[in-house]
């Protein structure tokens, strides 16, 4: 085969401290050469090049949080539909939540999602396994063997862990190995029937809400946990500003939690409620919060606090999504709207490009221990070539999930994941997705 060039990139590699024009080759799967120096017009002839004046080369796009709904719930997305809408949105790699059905909560299960994952050949895939046996709540499930089928982290996502003993458990059990717990964090008596972030727009509205301090306790909650067992915690969805500083002040002490926030928590408020009068692709949980939340969310991605954005890309069909509001299920999808909402932080001067970067690829990669997240030489070649200035008008449509629950509907974005390398290999590029023999369609 031969070598991948991508030149005359502006080349975003905070891991090597790197944000310049710079010239990529890749071979046998691997970045084999960064270079200030544009190639040999022999070289450049011999080779696969990849265009990338005005454009952005960065790390590949790592999701610590999506939904891929299979097995079970194949008509809303599925392994192969959620890697094509991956690569789409510029993500090389995701990491998917266990809430199937069945649950993710044994080998046999985290070996059929990776299967999947091979034969759909698009993004790497990892699985994460349940804490407790069918995210139940009670019992630990087999998580030393959940790792060794391939899981990267262990989440009950979409149900907090509510007894503190079985969480104090989980992080005790996964320090052995230094894994992760991602925790949803969310007290249920706090919840209640609440059906979207509690303040002046759920009065005015008539809806129930979910307070801020249902978040923030659960936090502290495990914040405490982690202090008594020394395990790694990684806080899922992160929504509120009292969040944010619980998160914050527990770096500062140097205790082991990361988390990460999603883009419609940083882009949206609960006005979106209103606005689009109960439009159900709003409701989300968390909830959409209050100016307030939005803006220490916004704070903490450009302060540190915030290690990764993640998008919880939760597909629903209509049959889910199409009742009145306090009925719908809670998610929006969110891989092929990520970039263009997070290149917004840029263009707002929130954060340098160099800081989306860490967000999108190095600090996820750090979370979890995976591979990726720079442009190093001798890495494998995961990189996302972004387009910052396309614009485009998200057209559900036109998404590559099978779901099109999306708040972003008729929006008009800025920016685009003009290809996505996988391993060395393009897998989209200009909108088509590679398909089996690296034919593209
Ligand atoms: O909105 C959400 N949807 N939040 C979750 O925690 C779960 C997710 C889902 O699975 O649909």
């Amino acid at each position: 085969m031969s070598e991948l060039l991508i030149v005359n990139g502006r080349l975003l590699d905070p891991a090597n401290r790197i944000d310049g024009v710079r010239h990529l080759a890749i071979d046998g799967g691997k970045v084999v050469e960064v270079s200030e120096k544009p190639f040999a017009a022999e070289r450049l002839r011999q080779a696969e090049v990849l265009e990338a004046k005005d454009c952005w080369v960065m790390p590949g796009f790592i999701d610590l949080h999506v939904h891929l709904r299979e097995p079970g719930q194949e008509y809303k997305e599925t392994v192969a539909s959620g890697s094509a809408a991956a690569v789409a949105g510029g993500f090389s790699t995701v990491c998917c939540m266990p809430n199937t059905k069945p649950v993710n909560d044994n080998a046999s299960i985290t070996e059929f999602i990776l299967r999947k994952a091979r034969e759909a050949d698009l993004a790497r895939v990892h699985p994460i396994g349940a804490i407790s046996k069918g995210s139940k709540g009670e019992e630990l499930a087999e998580i030393g063997e959940l790792r060794q089928a391939g899981c990267v982290a262990i989440s009950d996502d979409g149900r907090p862990v509510s007894s503190s003993a079985l969480m104090r458990r989980a992080l005790e059990y996964t320090r052995t190995f230094g894994m992760p717990v991602v925790a949803h964090e969310e007290d249920l008596c706090l919840v209640g029937k609440g059906v979207m972030h509690e303040g002046k727009v759920s009065t005015r509205l008539g809806l129930r809400g979910i307070p801020g301090a249902a978040e923030e306790s659960m936090i502290a909650r495990d914040l405490a946990l982690v202090e008594l067992t020394g395990g790694r915690l990684h806080v899922a969805h992160i929504s509120c500003a009292g969040s944010v500083r619980l998160v914050r002040e527990a770096k500062r002490r140097g205790l082991p939690v990361t988390c990460e926030a999603a883009p419609h928590h940083f882009t949206l408020t609960d006005e979106e409620v209103a606005r689009s009068q109960y439009g159900t692709s709003t409701k989300v949980n968390p909830p959409l919060r209050a100016d307030a939340d939005r803006e220490a969310v916004l704070e903490g991605l450009a302060d540190g606090t915030i290690d990764a954005i993640a998008t919880d890309h939760a597909p629903h069909s209509i049959v889910e999504k199409e009742l009145e509001y306090d009925l719908a299920a809670n998610g929006m999808i969110g891989l092929e709207t990520a970039l263009p909402l997070s290149l917004e932080l840029v263009r707002q001067n929130r954060i340098e490009p160099l800081r989306l970067a860490e967000l999108l690829s190095t600090g996820p990669a750090c979370c979890f221990k995976l591979a990726g997240g720079s442009l190093s030489v001798g890495v494998p070649a995961d990189v996302t070539v972004v387009a910052p200035g396309e614009a485009w008008t998200c057209e559900p449509a036109r998404l590559h999930s099978k779901s099109k629950n999306t708040p972003f509907a008729g929006w008009q974005l800025k920016g685009r994941a003009k290809a996505t390398v996988v391993g060395g290999r393009i897998r989209q590029r200009d909108g088509a997705i590679s398909t089996h023999g690296g034919r593209e369609s």
